[in-house]
């Protein structure tokens, strides 16, 4: 195994980070304007059962950051192998995003899909500084699971999920 203990090459850095399995995530917010954000986030994580608390964590780069920042509310999408060239889309700075994917608005006009693995509705609690990233921590107001299985992330692809280990 590479020793990256001293002396951290990003490179290593990074693969060593890929070699970690994840769920993905489209994440939707609609701005002051009206117009609508999202991106793709394999960083989602429970946080707290109570109160209900998840979490994302958004990079300070991101064209989409200051929305998320400003807004009282967005959305988690939990995605399925169907969903993997929209996820792709939402990574691609530039891109008319919403103009893909069958979306469905809420009571507050938030993007969601309907035909996601899960579907987590909530309010912006607090944005915590870390590196370049910041961490939007939300409150699950409204959650709702779906037929799907979730796609998984791991080395740079997206994989459908293996069988039961045990
Ligand atoms: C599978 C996958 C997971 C990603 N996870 C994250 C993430 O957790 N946080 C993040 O800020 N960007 C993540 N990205 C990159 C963003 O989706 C991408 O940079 C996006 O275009 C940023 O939004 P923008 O178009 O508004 O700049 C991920 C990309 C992929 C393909």
């Amino acid at each position: 195994m590479t020793d990256v203990s001293h002396d951290l090459d990003p490179a290593v850095f990074r693969s060593a980070l890929s070699s970690f399995p994840s769920g993905v995530t489209i994440v939707t917010t609609r701005g002051e304007d009206g117009t609508l954000h999202g991106f793709t986030a394999s960083s989602f994580a429970s946080l707290s059962l109570d109160p209900p608390l998840v979490l994302v964590c958004l990079d300070r780069g991101a064209t989409c950051f200051p929305v998320f920042l400003a807004a009282e509310r967005f959305v988690v999408n939990v995605v399925t192998p169907s969903h993997a060239e929209l996820a792709t889309r939402f990574a691609t700075k530039g891109e008319n995003k919403f103009a893909y994917g069958t979306f469905e608005f809420d009571e507050q006009g938030h993007p969601l899909l309907p035909d996601a693995a899960a579907v987590l509705r909530c309010e912006l609690e607090q944005a915590v500084p870390g590196g370049d990233h910041v961490i939007l921590i939300g409150r699950v107001r409204e959650a709702r699971t779906g037929e799907g299985k979730p796609v998984m992330w791991y080395r740079g692809d997206f994989r459908h999920l293996g069988e039961r280990a045990a």
